[in-house]
């Protein structure tokens, strides 16, 4: 067992806290559906602090010290990046041919991006509220997108936590984990 593999338990925390947060959008229909409006906007209000700090935050981690460490020790020789192990980097089917054309750090940048775009229609969707909950246009709308962040969101981090954290643990070794956790802030000297 490497010793510097607890480096990455900031992330996975960060995951649980993620997933935590979306339970905020579970009862969201059903509120709207029975007028429970000021309760959708008070969690809302509770998600969107959430994706404003600490999910911002954690992308960033990811993108700037995360991935970039990566890059070399994932690098192959064209387009196919991915160690001689496809499958079971990939974790769902339909990302699998996309991992073969674009390499599968790739994937992960371009789950954010695809997170940031359902945000903002929650985020503007979240604005209307008040004007006219009874429009069911508008509902569907609200609705369609809070389904979209939850599961965008909640299967990116399912995809991290069950592919990429393990593989990072295998791929590199002590002294580079060691040098990831002192980047991601984590105690990794203990
Ligand atoms: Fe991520
Ligand atoms: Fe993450």
């Amino acid at each position: 067992m490497k010793k510097h593999v607890e480096a990455l338990a900031t992330l996975s925390q960060a995951h649980l806290i993620g997933l935590e947060k979306l339970e905020l959008l579970q009862e969201l229909p059903e509120d709207m559906a029975n007028g429970r409006v000021p309760a959708v906007q008070e969690r809302l209000a509770t998600l969107f602090a959430f994706i404003d700090g600490e999910l911002r935050a954690h992308f960033r981690q990811e993108e700037e010290i995360l991935f970039p460490a990566l890059e070399e020790p994932l690098a192959g020789p064209g387009p196919i990046t991915l160690d001689g192990e496809e499958p079971d980097f990939c974790f769902f089917l339909f990302c699998e041919s996309a991992c073969r054309l674009i390499g599968p750090l790739a994937i992960y940048r371009r789950d954010h991006q695809m997170i940031w775009n359902a945000i903002d229609r929650l985020r503007s969707a979240w604005l209307e509220i008040g004007r006219d909950n009874s429009d069911p246009e508008f509902r569907l709308r609200l609705e369609h997108a809070a389904a979209e962040v939850e599961w965008l969101l909640g299967s990116h981090i399912a995809k991290e936590d069950e592919v990429l954290l393990p593989k990072v643990a295998e791929i590199l070794d002590d002294q580079e984990l060691a040098e990831l956790g002192l980047a991601l802030g984590v105690g990794a000297s203990r």
